[in-house]
């Protein structure tokens, strides 16, 4: 069933279940204004990106937006990023970006962000947050949730409040001083200074992560020689 209500003005269409929150962003974004947001408790086919599935038990928060900005653009994903960021904190957890999509707390991943859409008309910030969902078996090396780190249940309305706040103001800063943005994304980023391995494929890159650049690609060091890693469906492993 969907429920529509407004938490500080932001349209909010609520479902108990649906397939992924993003592809029912999708189906309703030329319909509603920008800045509407859909939640849902579960998700029964959550995904990551390539299809890679995302679990998403009752407990997490799964949510989009739909954000109509001047063009598709992945440093959206960014945005989400440090909105999370700041919401973790908000709630005393320090945590720090992976790049590209990724929001890890002590090695594990917590949140992960996707930014699919349609050039010229809309785009949908996707963005999964392990609140007190259980973690699977098969991910707990990996994964973790703010109720595992600070041994109790998280109120999900808080977060889910605090969430669009940082959003709203992230956004803000997106579209008048992208610059800032980026700043804050270097800030954040963990893995600058250390040893990588990006996938792309069946090709491989190792080297050093210099710097996030301004469009929001990533510097590497090979031996001594610079390349650019362009942020697209690449993936990033920590050695
Ligand atoms: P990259 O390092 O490039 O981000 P990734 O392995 O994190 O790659 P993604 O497509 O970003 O891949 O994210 C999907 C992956 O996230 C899944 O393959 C799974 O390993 C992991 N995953 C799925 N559900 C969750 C969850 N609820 N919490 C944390 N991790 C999850
Ligand atoms: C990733 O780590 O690759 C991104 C995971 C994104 C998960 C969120 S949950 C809400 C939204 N709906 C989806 O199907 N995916 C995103």
């Amino acid at each position: 069933m969907e429920k529509t209500e407004r938490i500080t003005g932001v349209r909010i269409i609520r479902l108990d279940e649906v397939d992924s929150t993003n592809e029912y962003a999708k189906t309703i974004a030329h319909e509603v204004p920008e800045g509407t947001v859909v939640v849902a408790k579960r998700q029964t086919a959550g995904r990551g990106r390539k299809g890679r599935s995302w679990t998403s038990p009752e407990g997490g928060l799964w949510m989009s937006v739909i954000m109509k900005p001047p063009r598709v653009d992945p440093r959206l994903a960014f945005v989400g990023a440090l909105a999370v960021v700041d919401t973790l904190a908000d709630f005393g957890i320090f945590s720090g970006i992976k790049w590209p999509n990724d929001v890890w707390v002590n090695g594990r991943k917590i949140s992960g962000i996707l930014v699919e859409g349609k050039a010229g008309e809309y785009s949908i910030l996707g963005i999964g947050l392990n609140v007190n969902n259980p973690i699977p078996e098969e991910l707990r090396n990996n994964a973790t949730s703010m109720m595992e780190l600070t041994g109790a249940k998280l109120p999900l309305e808080e977060v889910l409040k605090k969430l669009l706040m940082h959003l709203d103001g992230w956004y803000r800063v997106f579209l008048e001083r992208p610059d800032l943005l980026m700043a804050k994304v270097r800030e954040k980023t963990f893995i600058l200074g250390k040893p990588v391995t990006v996938i792309e494929g069946e090709k491989r890159i190792s080297g050093t992560a210099l710097d996030v650049l301004d469009d929001g690609s990533l510097l590497l060091d090979i031996g001594g020689q610079l390349k650019r890693i362009v942020y697209g469906d690449v993936s990033l492993r920590l050695f």
